[in-house]
């Protein structure tokens, strides 16, 4: 029986050196030190031994088991330890590797002019303030004193809905939809779509204006000018040259048409394609409100004044970017809108 015990345990010790897993050394407990297991029955049976060998056998028995018992444990916190290390090593996370970027959305050009121009006047005190694209007659020509028979009135620049209503031509119909519902003093800026008939390299059926007007007692065409040049400065850069030049509109009086000094050859070029050599590039539309306007709001032209103003959105943005087709900026091309990221 001790020759069978010193085996046992020989073989017990080499599978325990050779086993990898938890799950292995487990089994071999099972095997050796379970309920049946090998050396369980060995143990069982020392009744069987005759009672004077009983003693030494039984000590040997003990020896063993003990000893076995501790080589489990020391071969468990063994493959413990390694599973612990492969456990490591597999979810090992390379923090060097570059993260994927993720594709973010940006706002489209226009929308990034837009907010730059709306900003500089807030900043001046100016609120915003917006209006329907789908305009009727009145808001669009009658009340800002277009006559009857007016070309702009036409089908061949205005989109027509119905009888009743068109697509706004301009965003001047929001002076008047202020106007009826407020009274001056008024600070107001008005970017929006506007919609005409054309469509070439500088021209699109739909575009976006940002309408401007201050309503006080005493405004002159001295804050109109002032208010310009300070915020096409802020635009353009501070050494930016503003050029009125008497213009008509129906609503305003007097008008003009404000030009700045050309961003390209900054004046120079003879042979200026931007500014086709004139040194001047045409931005913006401007005026004293006219009396005629006021009375359709109910104003007493007697006590208030103010002047309005009308920038070309897409226009600006070609200026600043330098982009020769403002069909460009709704072809959806991505290589074109992500550089302006
Ligand atoms: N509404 C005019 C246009 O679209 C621009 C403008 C606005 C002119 C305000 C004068 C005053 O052309």
């Amino acid at each position: 029986m001790l020759e069978g015990l010193e085996g046992l345990y020989q073989d017990a010790l080499a599978a325990l050196q050779k086993a990898k897993s938890t799950s292995e050394v487990e089994q071999l407990r099972v095997r050796y030190l379970g309920r049946n297991g090998e050396l369980t029955l060995l143990v069982r049976s020392l009744r069987e031994v005759p009672p004077e060998e009983r003693p030494r056998v039984g000590a040997r028995l003990n020896a063993v088991k003990e000893a076995l018992e501790a080589e489990i444990r020391t071969a468990l916190e063994r493959v413990r330890a390694d599973e612990e290390r492969q456990a490591l090593e597999r979810d090992r996370v390379d923090v060097t590797v570059p993260g994927r970027r993720r594709a973010l959305g940006a706002l489209h050009p226009v929308t990034q002019t837009i907010e730059e121009i709306v900003d500089i006047f807030v900043a001046l005190g100016f609120e915003v303030a917006t209006g329907p694209d789908i305009e009727d007659d009145y808001h669009n020509f009658t009340a800002l004193n277009f006559p009857p028979d007016h070309p702009a009135r036409d089908m061949q620049d205005t989109f027509f809905v119905d009888e009743s209503y068109l697509l706004r031509t301009h965003t001047s119909p929001v002076q008047i939809r202020v106007m009826e519902s407020r009274k001056p003093p008024l600070r107001i800026v008005v970017p929006g779509a506007t919609y005409r008939h054309d469509d070439d390299l500088t021209h699109s059926p739909m575009f976006h204006q940002i309408e401007g007007f201050l309503v006080d007692e005493r405004v002159s065409m001295a804050d109109l000018k002032g208010v310009l040049t300070y915020a096409m400065r802020e635009l353009f850069g501070p050494e930016t040259r503003l050029r009125f030049r008497a213009s008509f509109f129906p609503f305003t009086e007097p008008s003009a048409e404000v030009d700045i000094g050309c961003l390209i050859c900054g004046g120079q070029g003879s042979q200026c394609r931007v500014c086709k050599g004139s040194g001047w590039l045409e931005i913006l539309g401007a005026g004293m409100i006219d009396p005629n306007v006021f009375a359709a709001v109910g104003y007493d032209a007697e006590k208030v004044s103010g002047f309005a103003f009308g920038l070309g959105v897409e226009r600006v943005a070609m200026l600043k970017y330098q982009i020769a087709d403002i069909r460009t900026f709704t072809t959806n091309d991505l290589r074109f809108l992500r550089q302006f990221v």
